[in-house]
């Protein structure tokens, strides 16, 4: 049975996802097409929330973050990268080339630059626009990530989390993101963190989280989805108990969204998100889609 597929968060993962879908077409792996995947968001200028493009720290500094997995032993991560696109490239660059599993700041774009990523200014003219109008404004923080879940709006996007499974049966994923807009300068999401935004264990299936980082962190969201799968709840109980326990256990605000995707070893997957707006974007062999959320804590 066919289960090549690809899942990933938001509405840019509908364009996003048809590049990793060449790589799987071809034979590709599913690492290589969650790789695909992010690239193409990181260099699309209308995501705002990823790689070039994003919106900045409240210095105007764009930094990113970003991590890959395929399993425990098998994963590398960036955060606070801050002249090369590609987080999650960079990421798999510290999975297969480095002794480490994160690497930060200087050092990551160091490590990116000693392996051919050209150094590069992050800062598109139209968003340190759209910066230099938020602090003629006033300059208030933006709770959520990318252009900011906030109540009353329509969906945005945010970290773009890929899940991909090849015609092996393999899974993988990746996350990348510039994080919340406007943070404050050297603060980290949970997007680069293994356990956080992303965990993967090939037995037992693949979760990828996106929304307010600080949130997720604080349950390890995606580690605990993929423990509740072990112990044998379906994807939609095991992420109902993470998104009920950030309900739970933090003081969630409105402009708060926390979403989960995911994917298991059979190719099945599902999402779930405390707020309405989240869709995941789907690619297989029967074509690609945009889906609801089988799951919604807190429907408008
Ligand atoms: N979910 C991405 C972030 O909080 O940075």
């Amino acid at each position: 049975m066919t289960v090549e597929r690809i899942v990933s968060t938001w509405t840019f993962g509908l364009s996003a996802n048809r590049a990793g879908w060449k790589v799987l077409n071809k034979g590709g792996s599913s690492i290589d097409a969650a790789e695909a995947v992010c690239c193409a968001c990181e260099l699309d200028l209308e995501a705002d929330s990823v790689g070039l493009g994003g919106l900045p720290d409240m210095n105007g500094e764009v930094t990113l973050d970003g991590c890959v997995m395929l399993g425990p032993g098998q994963h590398g991560a960036v955060a606070a990268l801050g002249h090369c696109p590609h987080a999650a490239s960079v990421a798999r660059l510290v999975m297969e080339q480095s002794r480490h599993s994160l690497l930060v700041g200087r050092g990551a774009d160091q490590f990116a630059q000693q392996h051919g990523h050209q150094k590069k200014d992050l800062l598109t003219e139209e968003v340190r626009e759209r910066w230099l109008e938020w602090k003629r404004t006033g300059g208030t923080t933006i709770h959520g990530t990318g252009s900011g879940h906030r109540a009353g709006q329509l969906p945005i996007d945010d970290t773009i989390g890929v899940l991909a499974i090849d015609k092996e049966g393999t899974l993988a994923g990746a996350c990348t993101s510039s994080g919340m807009a406007y943070k404050e300068p050297g603060r980290v999401g949970d997007s680069p963190l293994i356990g956080h935004g992303l965990y993967v264990d090939p037995q037992v299936g693949a979760a990828v989280a996106t929304g307010t980082g600080e949130l997720v962190m604080s349950v390890c969201g995606s580690f605990l989805a993929v423990e509740e799968l072990r112990r044998g709840q379906s994807p939609e109980a095991s992420i109902t108990t993470v998104l009920e326990r950030i309900m739970k256990s933090l003081h969630v605000k409105p402009e708060h969204q926390v979403a989960m995707l995911i994917l298991l070893p059979d190719g099945s997957w599902s999402a779930g998100a405390i707020r309405d707006g989240y869709v995941t974007a789907e690619i297989n062999h029967t074509g690609e889609k945009l889906c609801r959320p089988s799951l919604v804590l807190l429907p408008s």
